[in-house]
């Protein structure tokens, strides 16, 4: 339960991207908000107040206290791109991949995605809800407090809708990756397809916020890619796509026809594809843990966001390309191989990432009104957040203004 009030005090510093507009573009996404000396001020699950020790008034009333000395605060960290509901692990392919086997081969053989698949079948439910517990854990110790979580390996009904389930009971935003792989069972796409729009997605549509889809070759081409989603906005949900990973297939004209939420990955966005998603409402959600590891190239996030692209960034934490659930080693990484400042990493994992969730009137922000949810850095200055390079930098989170370690 949230205690009725909690005070912050003596906080070395308080950043927040400045104003209350979403997404932030061009030099409002490296806009920062910075209070030296700083408290924040919860009622309930909202804040009351941000501000200077200097200017705090008396505060009245029941209030619980926390020493904020040493630490700094920042919006809670809003991961919009996992796959959290999985059975087993790929530490053998990922052996193999450091060997030299490259992520593309073990795929094409009927590893990778699939084996997952296999592995999260043989789960059961129980097992499901039990791993994406503990996975959200590890994303709250690494001071994420609000999380997409995506199905995809499960690719029956049965499998699919416990994933979704499992998101939505463990406190994740459900998004449904039917269109993630063709399973062994089914003829092709197409095949695949006739199914899961037919008997997936009528369930699914009421568990999930929104559909996403692979749109790479080897997976679903565009022409899949428009069917999958134009069937999944008729039933409601809100549309994303992994587009651009291993080839350009066309994701970012789609997704802009489409009016998707967002476009992630990038890692072979070109020219003309920064240009087309510049001039959208789309949001590119950029994985550099991904490209990490798996080898790829870094997306081309300073071309984006010079060109006045909205980004954000995320963990794509999952067994295959990013076993890695940390949000601030991703910020690591878009300061020092992004060439993203510590400001715009900051901006784009909280309020670009609430945008990309719908939620931006909400979180992502340290301001009266949006909710408790704060991320505790251990650090004299908040651009350790990037800085301090996979250190335990994470003292410790708020959520819905309650203490949560
Ligand atoms: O976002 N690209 C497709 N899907 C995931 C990887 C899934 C896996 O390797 O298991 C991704 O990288
Ligand atoms: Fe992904």
């Amino acid at each position: 339960m949230a205690s009725p009030r909690l005070l912050i005090r003596d906080l070395a510093q308080l950043a927040s991207p400045a104003g209350r507009d979403a997404p932030l573009r061009g030099s409002r996404l490296g806009t920062v908000d910075v209070l030296e000396d700083a408290y924040v001020l919860c009622d309930g699950d909202r804040i009351e107040g941000v501000g200077r020790m200097r200017d705090l008034g008396p505060v009245d009333g029941d209030v619980e206290e926390l020493d904020g000395r040493g630490l700094c605060a920042i919006p809670g960290l809003v991961d919009c791109h996992t796959h959290p509901a999985f059975g087993g692990d790929r530490v053998e392919e990922f052996a193999l991949r450091a060997g030299g086997a490259s992520y593309e081969e073990l795929h094409a053989a009927g590893g990778g995605i699939l084996s997952t698949v296999r592995a999260t079948r043989e789960a059961g439910e129980e097992r499901l809800r039990e791993a994406v517990a503990r996975h959200s854990g590890w994303m709250r110790r690494a001071g994420t407090t609000t999380w997409e979580g995506k199905s995809g390996y499960g690719l029956d009904c049965d499998t699919e809708l416990a994933a979704l389930r499992a998101v939505r009971d463990a406190g994740g935003v459900p998004t449904w990756l039917g269109a993630h792989a063709v399973p062994p069972e089914r003829r092709d796409a197409d095949a695949y397809l006739d199914y899961v729009l037919a008997e997936v997605l009528p369930d699914a549509a009421q568990l999930a916020e929104a559909a996403d889809v692979f749109l790479e070759q080897g997976a679903f081409d565009a022409a899949q890619a428009r069917r999958y989603l134009e069937a999944a906005r008729a039933a409601g949900l809100a549309l994303r796509l992994h587009g651009d990973q291993f080839t350009e297939s066309g994701a970012i004209p789609l997704a802009v026809e489409l009016g998707a939420r967002s476009v992630d990955h990038l890692e072979t966005t070109g020219g003309g594809g920064v240009v087309a998603l510049a001039a959208s409402d789309v949001v590119g959600v950029l994985l550099p843990a991904s490209a990490l590891f798996v080898g790829r190239p870094m997306p081309p996030a300073r071309a984006l966001v010079d060109a006045g692209a909205a980004i954000a960034l995320a963990t794509d934490f999952n067994p295959g390309s990013a076993f890695c659930e940390s949000l601030p080693l991703v910020c690591s990484l878009a300061a020092t191989q992004l060439k993203l400042t510590p400001a715009e990493a900051l901006s784009a994992c909280t309020v670009n990432a609430a945008h990309v969730l719908g939620r931006s009137d909400r979180i992502g922000r340290l301001a009266p009104g949006y909710a408790a949810d704060i991320t505790l850095l251990d650090a004299p200055d908040w651009r350790y957040l990037a800085y301090h390079l996979g250190g335990p930098v994470v003292a410790g989170t708020i959520v819905a203004g309650a203490r949560q370690r």
